[in-house]
């Protein structure tokens, strides 16, 4: 029985303060949560995540990272320095990485893999953008960002990640894949992996992401496949957050 995660992806949003108030009301009001939570913060409140959160029911992490190591990379943030702030997760592959920063899927399996070394667990982002669908091309898209990270590090590093499911045209626009939508994707994500290795897919925590919210949770969390999900702009209110973690 795989036990939904639900994690927060704030984006480029937040300041000391608001953060402040935001954990604090997350703390407060995780009595009653099964579901395992999460936030990924920006690189700077890792800290103030790190120190508020320690010892509590709320994982941490980050939304991005390098695959470099470390040297010469001006304005880059490695693996181990993640880790230096007890980061469970970090994001990798999220489509606005991919559309705006012209990330390959190559170059997110690297992430990942990193993520990986440096006893991370990866929350590998998957999803096709409006056109993708209205071509009929969405597995194949999923399929090939998916078949990069097992060509790199093989199906059983499946077993110390996430994915996520974000079609790309639900996030941050307000329109929800309708839960059988989603459902059909999720499937076939785990059919592909089953396909493998059925004891690493029976295990894989696939979330959904793109316009959740605390009306629409419960249903698409009651899909077979569905896993909980990756939650932008619904993360940054406390009481639709908490809503979203309950209906996990
Ligand atoms: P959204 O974002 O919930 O604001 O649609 C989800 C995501 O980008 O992870």
């Amino acid at each position: 029985m795989r036990r939904k995660l639900v994690a927060g992806n704030w984006k480029m949003h937040g300041s000391l303060a608001e953060n402040e108030a935001l954990l604090s009301g997350l703390l407060a009001g995780m009595g009653g949560v099964k579901a395992g939570v999460a936030v990924c913060v920006p690189f700077p409140y890792l800290a103030q995540a790190q120190a508020r959160l320690t010892g509590s029911a709320v994982a941490w992490g980050a939304q991005n990272m390098s695959q470099q190591a470390r040297g010469a990379f001006t304005g880059e943030v490695s693996a181990s320095m993640l880790a230096d702030f007890a980061c469970a997760y970090v994001i990798v592959g999220h489509s606005e990485r991919r559309a705006l920063y012209g990330e390959s899927d190559e170059l997110v399996a690297e992430k990942y893999a990193a993520a990986q070394a440096a006893g991370m667990t990866p929350i590998l982002c998957l999803g096709e953008t409006l056109s993708e669908r209205e071509g009929c091309i969405t597995e194949a898209v999923v399929a090939r960002q998916l078949d990069a990270v097992i060509a790199k590090c093989g199906v059983a590093s499946l077993a110390r990640a996430v994915v996520a499911y974000e079609p790309v045209w639900a996030i941050g626009t307000g329109v929800t894949a309708s839960p059988n939508q989603a459902q059909v994707v999720h499937a076939f994500i785990r059919a592909r992996v089953r396909a493998l290795d059925a004891g690493v897919a029976a295990g894989l925590i696939i979330q959904y992401g793109g316009s959740v919210k605390a009306n629409n949770a419960a249903e698409l969390f009651g899909q077979p496949d569905i896993d909980g999900g990756l939650i932008g702009g619904a993360s940054l209110n406390v009481e639709e957050f908490l809503a979203i973690c309950r209906a996990g």
